[in-house]
């Protein structure tokens, strides 16, 4: 274990030195920023060498035998990472401001899950991984109480787990088309018509209803997510998929107070086309059962809509009968400073579906009542989810609460936010378009080849940070992500700009 790592339940108060940034990109000590709360993350990054290392290399060649492994990185010690910090094969220890695409609630080998984890009595939920459908644990109840339900969207008392955010998604998809031909029936018994017909994939029974969805939206790689998903081409390439109305996404202009009205405008045009496409797909025989969107659209550039916006959506989608699905999968869990991005929103109604996945460490999706499918089996898989994930959700959520996770979001984010706008002042030329909500954050660079070249710089100066969209930088930190390594940060970011000049 490294020599400036604090263990787990170490209790001194520790005050390490921080080089912050301010306006002019001076370096200096800030008091203010001090590291002063029982950590169990390391002091900063160390590289030993440069990004992937020899190792890492080796075992990429070992595992290239075996898969496709044209996205691997690098390899992890995933029992020496600790909090903010991921260390690899190499021993390298990064910042991690990408945390596994998003998926890392409070860090890694937080104290409080590894002694979640050796506790005995949960052996048993770690070893007998039921069929959740049929053969539920006693505890079931009890553990959904205690863990999602206990943050459940407003107006919404059901949740069904899944296994990730595609599967939840492709099973949201299904739970909305089922609540509208059940809509349009009157009743929900199927005719002989139906059940003999959606054997051989034709209407009635395989009625022709569809989603609609925006560009840059991505909702995952499934078939029927993936007839959703536009944010790239790779994605979808060679793959069958449906005839279903996509809608453009608001795309806003920054610094947003400066262009007020030009971004009402925008939203307000983009609203119009999504009342049109529900017309026109009723008119073609397709009418529109839900509407599926992304709070801020993530893996599409980190695009962001105002709340007006969401709220008026909401009610389009009620005007015309169309189920509301908010994908939660990469906005829910915290990191927009609400545990739930479209609590920004405001409304006691925010939706008919809400689906999460990554920071949540399960998948699956909470809906209103009247979604609930009306048989058993029409959503349903083997696994349903993993009882030993709502164990350690349950965990997450009390040290989100003890910890007042979502403060120390709404003001490392702040920090993060503030030293983008400082930056992107000092590089105008590379940087522009700095937003984000909480520490959800991103910041576009001038070109493709720029930002790619700036975030292998970055790694290499141990800061792990994600691409998404055509140039963007999105910043997905950890809720443990303090003031403090939003600084540490900030310095490491602004020498690898500085080179780049
Ligand atoms: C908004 C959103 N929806 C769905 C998915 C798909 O989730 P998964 O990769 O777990 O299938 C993702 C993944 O990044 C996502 O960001």
């Amino acid at each position: 274990m490294a020599d400036s790592l604090l263990g787990p339940g170490a209790s001194a108060t520790v005050s390490v030195p921080i080089i912050s940034l301010d306006v002019t990109m001076r370096r200096y000590i800030s008091k203010a920023a001090a590291k002063s709360q029982v950590e169990f993350d390391y002091d900063g990054p160390s590289m030993k060498t440069s990004v992937p290392g020899p190792r890492s290399q080796e075992l990429t060649k070992q595992l290239g035998d075996i898969q496709n492994v044209g996205a691997v990185n690098f390899f992890c010690n995933y029992e020496e990472s600790r909090g903010n910090y991921l260390v690899d094969v190499d021993n390298n220890r990064m910042l991690d401001i990408y945390t596994q695409i998003s998926s890392i609630p409070i860090g890694y080998n937080h104290p409080a899950l590894l002694k979640l984890m050796a506790n005995p009595n949960h052996l048993s939920t770690l070893v007998n991984r039921p069929a959740l459908g049929i053969l539920p644990p006693e505890n079931f109840p009890d553990k959904l109480t205690e863990s999602l339900l206990s943050v459940a969207p407003s107006g919404m008392t059901r949740v069904q787990t899944m296994a990730c955010g595609s599967c939840s998604n492709e099973n949201a998809y299904k739970a909305m088309f089922i609540w509208y031909r059940n809509k349009e029936r009157g009743h929900s018994t199927p005719s002989g018509d139906d059940l003999s017909t959606c054997m051989i994939n034709q209407a009635p029974g395989c009625p022709d209803l569809s989603i609609l969805s925006f560009m840059g939206a991505f909702h995952g790689r499934t078939l029927g997510c993936l007839a959703t998903t536009h944010s790239k081409a790779i994605h979808k390439l060679d793959v069958p998929s449906f005839d279903w109305p996509i809608a453009p996404f608001p795309r806003l202009q920054y610094p947003l107070e400066e262009f007020t009205k030009e971004n009402t405008q925008e939203e307000a045009h983009c609203l119009e086309e999504v009342e049109d496409l529900i017309v026109k797909w009723r008119q073609k025989g397709k009418p529109v059962a839900g509407i599926v969107i992304e709070p801020i659209q993530a893996e599409g550039g980190d695009n962001h809509a105002s709340p007006d916006f969401f709220r008026s959506l909401r009610n389009i989608a009620r005007k015309h009968g169309c189920a509301f699905h908010v994908d939660e999968v990469q906005t829910g869990g915290g990191s927009t400073g609400k545990f739930w991005a479209h609590e920004h929103w405001g409304m006691d109604d925010p939706a008919d579906i809400v689906s999460f996945s990554k920071k949540l460490l399960t998948g699956g999706y909470f809906h209103k009542d009247e979604l609930q499918a009306d048989q058993p089996y029409r959503i349903f898989n083997t696994w349903m989810g993993d009882p030993s994930k709502n164990l350690l959700l349950a965990e997450v959520l009390n040290v989100i609460r003890r910890e007042n996770l979502l403060e120390e979001v709404t003001r490392s984010g702040k920090a993060l936010l503030n030293g983008l706008y400082a930056l992107q002042a000092q590089y105008p030329g590379m940087l522009s378009r700095a937003r984000g909500q909480g520490t959800f954050c991103a910041i576009d660079i001038c070109d493709d080849a720029t930002r790619n070249s700036i975030l292998l710089k970055a790694r290499d100066k141990g800061v792990l940070l994600g691409g998404c969209g055509d140039r963007s930088i999105r910043f997905r930190p950890a809720l443990v992500f303090k003031e403090y390594h939003v600084h540490l940060f900030l310095n490491i970011f602004n020498d690898v700009l500085n080179q780049h000049k």
